[in-house]
């Protein structure tokens, strides 16, 4: 990653070349919600795809599943959402605005403390032993803590009362767990076995920005290891490992990523930790690995009224499976992966903006550039026949060292160039998007070398 990358470098790069805008853009958009453009939609099903190989395809008795956003109300009493799921925000009187009082103490103390083990009354003596003012305004003018849960609400059928209140999912987790026995059942699934799942999970967060790290609508990509509980420590260490070299896969430098255990445990996990990036704001957590025990199956056992006992078949042992949960938010992993990516390199003549994304996860794998217009047919049929196997793009507009750049900056790993030798001997040129080597290589052996240098 380059040193001087900022988060408004980012966000203007994204912007410009068709990564990420910001949500509801001609309407001055809508606080934290952004839109995927067309190089971006690619990057993260790309990412999708390589995390669900990694997690499913090749994972040894892991299954998936898509549920529902909508889930029955009892789902979030089980999992302790309705009660407990919610952050310490301050009002500021002055200026009215809302924040988080874990997050002004972070700001203020730059890891000196940790506010995740405060209570309410601790954080509010803090705020006022240091002075801590409004960020937006100035002024030290707060009301008191109070916890705001975070989960949306919505209702059923057209009367807002409490009796058909649901909520959009805050995370894709329980539709894991309620769907255990189903899976189980289904696939004949012996313990341990996982279960995984990608989709959209909703919070209505007060965040100070931050582009894509936090928002209000978010997919996150989890995966459930269901184990007896003498096996979850060692599952909770190989999870640890999947998470980490899956990141190193991606092409992380290992210097920007570390494990972080948490300070503070929730009552019912045996252990729990986070893979930190350092992002432009700092280390942040970019993934967390949990051993929650037994509590999520008991819980939904206890309110659902249906057993969640699982009989070995072989020593006939009866009991709860305990989960080893790894859950990684797509849009914080695509955001990290945009600012791992980023060089602004200077060349000799030139300087030069290049994506250095993984070939696997580059939003186009290809793009065919004829020398001169009058190349065009030929270079289209290159293009037509590659882009039946890769996402390829086509430029014949501008110098050939303009159009390079513009492939530099959404990360395509290769670029072809069609001349007039490629009308005799029908071969190309193809140039490597981080080396900027090129060589010449017959037509017909161009899906092979590329689909080899995609594998992940
Ligand atoms: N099921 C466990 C769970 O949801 P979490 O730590 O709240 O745990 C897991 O979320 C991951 O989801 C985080 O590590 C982060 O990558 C992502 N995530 C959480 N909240 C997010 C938000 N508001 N915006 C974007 N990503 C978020």
């Amino acid at each position: 990653m380059d040193n001087k990358l900022t988060m408004e470098k980012l966000v203007s790069h994204c912007k410009a070349t068709g990564f990420v805008y910001p949500g509801s853009d001609i309407y001055d958009g809508l606080a934290n919600t952004w839109d995927y453009g067309p190089i971006g939609v690619e990057l993260k099903n790309n990412i999708k795809r390589a995390w669900w190989k990694r997690f499913v395809q090749e994972n040894e008795n892991s299954y998936g599943v898509d549920a529902a956003i909508l889930m029955n109300p009892g789902v979030w009493e089980a999992s302790g959402h309705v009660a407990s799921f919610s952050d310490p925000k301050m009002d500021c009187k002055t200026c009215k605005t809302r924040h988080r009082a874990d997050n002004l103490i972070e700001a203020h103390a730059k890891g000196a403390v940790t506010p995740d083990t405060m209570t309410n009354e601790e954080m509010e003596a803090y705020i006022a032993e240091h002075h801590i003012c409004c960020p937006r305004c100035g002024n030290f003018n707060w009301t008191p803590i109070r916890q705001f849960n975070l989960m949306f609400e919505t209702s059923r059928g057209t009367i807002g009362d409490d009796q058909s209140k649901i909520y959009l999912r805050p995370e894709t987790a329980q539709g894991e767990f309620v769907n255990f026995l189903n899976v189980q059942r289904t696939t004949r699934a012996k313990v341990p076995f996982g279960i995984a799942q990608i989709g959209k999970a909703f919070r209505n967060e007060i965040t100070p920005g931050n582009f894509i790290f936090r928002t209000i609508e978010f997919e996150q990509m989890e995966h459930q290891q269901f184990c007896k509980a003498d096996q979850s420590e060692s599952y909770y260490n190989t999870y640890k490992q999947k998470a980490w070299q899956f990141l190193l896969d991606l092409g992380f430098n290992q210097s920007h990523l570390k494990f972080k255990d948490h300070d503070k445990l929730a009552h019912y996990a045996a252990a729990a930790c986070d893979i930190n990036y350092l992002f432009p704001i700092g280390w942040s957590e970019l993934n967390g690995v949990h051993n929650r025990t037994n509590y999520d199956l008991s819980r939904h056992q206890e309110y659902s009224g249906k057993s969640m006992l699982y009989t070995d078949p072989i020593t006939n042992e009866k009991f709860i499976p305990s989960v080893v949960e790894y859950s990684i938010g797509c849009d914080r992993l695509l955001l990290a992966t945009l600012c791992e990516a980023y060089e602004e390199q200077q060349l000799e003549n030139d300087t030069r903006i290049v994506m250095h994304f993984a070939p696997a996860i580059a939003p186009y794998k290809v793009a065919v550039l004829p020398l001169q217009k009058n190349l065009s047919e030929k270079a289209k049929d290159v293009y037509n026949n590659l882009r039946k196997h890769f996402m390829c793009t086509y430029d014949e507009a501008g110098s050939i060292g303009k159009r390079y750049r513009r492939q530099d900056q959404i990360g395509t790993p290769y670029c072809i160039t069609i001349d007039f030798d490629s009308l005799d001997d029908d071969s190309v040129t193809i140039r490597d998007r981080d080396s900027m080597e090129q060589h010449r290589i017959k037509i017909t052996d161009l899906k092979n070398y590329i689909a080899e240098k995609l594998e992940f």
